[in-house]
């Protein structure tokens, strides 16, 4: 029993460990100057995409495409630039997104 809880405790930590590293990043790349996790700043909260595209399989690639190469028309006037992030921070970006509720 105890090492079912530990190794529970563990997944946990590592878990919180990424979310916080995927936060940073976005912070780093500079997302959070216009979007909030759960606030409309210029573009839109990203509990707000979450819900959204919950259950949608294409949208982690659909949006990891819009994130590294900007768009607009989704969620109001306001575009959002391209960003300057890899492929691959991109769809680390956006799973993150897509894992706030
Ligand atoms: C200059 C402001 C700005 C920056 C910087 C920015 N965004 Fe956005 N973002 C927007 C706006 C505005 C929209 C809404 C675009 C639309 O309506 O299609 C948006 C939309 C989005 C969407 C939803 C797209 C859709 O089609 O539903 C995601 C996901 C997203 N941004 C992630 C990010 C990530 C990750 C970063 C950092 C790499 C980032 N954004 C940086 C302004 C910004």
């Amino acid at each position: 029993m105890k090492a079912v809880y530990v190794a529970m405790i563990a997944a946990g930590v590592v878990m919180a460990g990424q979310a916080q590293a995927d936060e940073a990043l976005a912070k780093a790349k500079n997302c959070m100057s216009c979007h909030a996790i759960d606030k409309k700043l210029v573009g839109p909260a990203y509990k707000e995409v979450a819900a959204k595209y919950k259950g949608d399989a294409k949208a982690p690639a659909m949006l990891a495409a819009k994130v590294k190469a900007g768009g607009k028309g989704t969620w109001g006037q306001i575009p959002m630039p391209p960003n300057n992030v890899t492929e691959d921070e991109a769809k680390k970006l956006v799973a993150w997104v897509l894992s706030q509720k």
